[in-house]
């Protein structure tokens, strides 16, 4: 793998702001690719960071999703402002939403964002902290 120093990349999030989501996670995407990542570490990247990103534009008011890429890992890192999680166990439960119905009629909603990011990262830290934010981190390891 050609990388001998961190490469990163940050994108703020705006809630609500449904028109650029998903920019984040192409953006990753390429960026791994172009870099001969294979296909199943892209992949996973793109799913853990869509999710993410998703969560902040649905739930918070702003965020930034940053991403550092070495030669040994990818680590995701997504913080906003925004309610914070009363339960997180709850949360990380497959299928538990607390999506309005106007962001189930657009398609999301599926209470599976947090398990998919889960799943899909070798590491997967959550904190949160309600009135305040939530910080998710994810490292996937390169081998
Ligand atoms: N960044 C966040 N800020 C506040 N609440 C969140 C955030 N991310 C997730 N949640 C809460 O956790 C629940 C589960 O999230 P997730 O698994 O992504 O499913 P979904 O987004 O489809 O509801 C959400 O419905 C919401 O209640
Ligand atoms: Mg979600």
């Amino acid at each position: 793998m050609p990388i001998h120093q961190t490469i990163e990349g940050s994108f703020q999030l705006i809630g609500g702001n449904f028109s650029n989501a998903g920019d984040a996670s192409i953006e990753l995407k390429q960026k791994l690719t172009e870099l001969g990542f294979n296909a199943d570490i892209v992949r996973k990247a793109a799913i853990v960071t869509f999710e993410a990103e998703m969560n902040v534009i649905i739930y918070a008011a702003a965020g930034w999703l940053r991403y550092y890429i070495t030669p040994e890992q990818l680590k995701i890192i997504v913080e906003d402002m925004g309610p914070g999680i009363e339960d997180i166990d709850l949360a990380m439960q497959d299928g538990y939403s607390t999506a309005p119905e106007w962001v189930r009629e657009m398609g999301w909603g599926a209470g599976m964002g947090l398990p998919n990011m889960k799943k899909n990262s070798d590491v997967f830290k959550i904190d949160s902290v309600v009135g305040e934010g939530t910080t998710v981190e994810m490292i996937m390891y390169i081998q």
